[in-house]
């Protein structure tokens, strides 16, 4: 027989409403970076809310932290769920949000509806899934599933030149950076509920999407040098303007992604720091950002030979020195049939609407995919809107995903 569990969405919004208070800048605008002072007491609360839920908590040594509820056959691999609760400068509340609080939301249904689930069901908060302080995303999941090794991580280093070691260390967390990888299996299988980040389901008046593919994220660092001077001074024939250079650099990108084929390819330089950045002084130096996006890794691949290709030619024409970083370039993941088909039989039994859609933002599932199946469940958010203070997700939208979450994760925990 199918179980109904309750959600209490009256204090889920409570203590969302109370999370998205901690943050770095005034309300509504939540700005929570990994390791801030807000990032830790955000941390705390959350574990707060998961000591009294009778979670047993734990922490690894740069501050994932796994809040497991026991099953009744505790030497099986449990299910995973989670997200997490780190927010780019001037966002909204309900990204990572709902996938964790959400999630323990989700246990404690299920709890108060007398299941004791066979395998255990552990919340998982990613450490750092937004990219702001070291320039990558899902810092947390990559180092879980071996993509970004030890080595390799403590060679980050955020702007004002301090690396992860010192940062997690001051955070109060320790360890050795290797015993953060987690064995196959480690998780039977992993399900994160997220908002869509995108309008298709509340265009479509669609309760919940089920993500069958998250799209391969890749992030190019470009250095362009030129030649500065006075802007008045130094006559238009020979100069070497970076910013002119890195101007044609954005609109070859855009027109590679725009004229790849697929609706699905997405590019965008979000970071464009101008040296020295005076009215009546000829840019000197660019550091472009960009982030470039698809379904099909290959085809993604051909966007960045493009970018390459302009690299070269606009250095060439016009007499600047431009120097490549690849910052990452991800595969995409596949969700997995029986995680899909769970979530499916559940959204029937709640009686919400669902369609099987691909994630076009990346998530931690996206590295979790390398070490378990899984799979996210989407909830709409108002306009698609996300990565802003307006973004919004309604009562009824939240609290049907988290319905469907719970009696996913029953029916996976057996
Ligand atoms: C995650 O926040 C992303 O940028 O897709
Ligand atoms: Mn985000
Ligand atoms: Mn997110």
């Amino acid at each position: 027989m199918a179980i109904e569990p309750k959600i209490e969405i009256d204090s889920l919004l409570e203590e969302l409403t109370a999370l998205a208070k901690i943050s770095e800048a005034d309300p509504p605008v939540v700005t929570r970076v990994v390791f801030t002072e807000a990032d830790l007491r955000a941390r705390a609360y959350v574990r707060s809310l998961c000591d009294g839920a009778w979670l047993t908590v734990q922490e690894d040594a740069i501050g994932n932290t796994f809040a497991r509820w026991q099953g009744s056959e505790p030497e099986l691999a449990p299910i995973g769920t989670g997200s997490h609760i780190d927010a780019i400068p001037n966002a909204g509340m309900y990204d990572g949000t709902v996938g964790v609080l959400g999630g323990l939301e989700a246990i404690r249904s299920l709890r108060r509806a007398g299941i004791r689930p066979r395998r255990s069901i552990e919340l998982v908060i990613f450490t750092a899934e937004e990219p702001t302080l070291f320039g990558i995303g899902c810092l947390g999941s990559r180092m879980m599933s071996h993509v970004l090794t030890p080595a390799a991580a403590l060679n980050l280093r955020d702007k004002q030149d301090r690396g992860l070691d010192e940062l997690r260390t001051q955070a109060g967390f320790s360890g050795a950076f290797e015993s953060v990888a987690l064995l196959q299996g480690r998780f039977h299988q992993f399900v994160e509920l997220h908002i869509e980040q995108g309008p298709l389901l509340e265009q479509e008046g669609i309760d919940l999407g089920l993500v069958t593919h998250i799209a391969a994220p890749a992030s190019l660092r470009i250095h362009i040098d030129g030649e500065g001077g006075h802007a008045g001074g130094k006559l238009m024939p020979g100069r070497k303007d970076a910013l002119a250079a890195a101007a044609e650099l954005i609109l070859a990108l855009e027109s590679a992604a725009k004229s790849s084929g697929a609706i699905d390819t997405v590019a965008t330089v979000g970071v464009c720091e101008v040296f020295p950045g005076a009215v009546n002084s000829i840019p000197s130096h660019v550091n472009l950002e960009t982030d470039i996006r698809d379904t099909d890794g290959a085809r993604r691949n051909r966007v960045i030979d493009a970018l390459l290709a302009a690299c070269s030619d606009v250095s060439a024409r016009r007499g600047v020195t431009v120097t490549t970083e690849l910052v990452n370039a991800d595969p995409p993941a596949t969700c997995d049939p029986a995680i899909l088909a769970a979530m499916e039989a559940s959204a029937q039994e709640a009686g919400r609407s669902c369609k099987r859609m691909v994630s076009r933002a990346y998530h931690d599932s996206l590295f979790i995919a390398r070490i378990a199946p899984v799979a996210m469940l989407f909830i709409p958010c108002r306009g698609g809107w996300s990565h802003r203070p307006d973004e919004y997700a309604s009562p009824e939208w939240i609290a049907g995903g988290v319905d469907v979450l719970a009696r996913t994760l029953a029916k996976l925990a057996g």
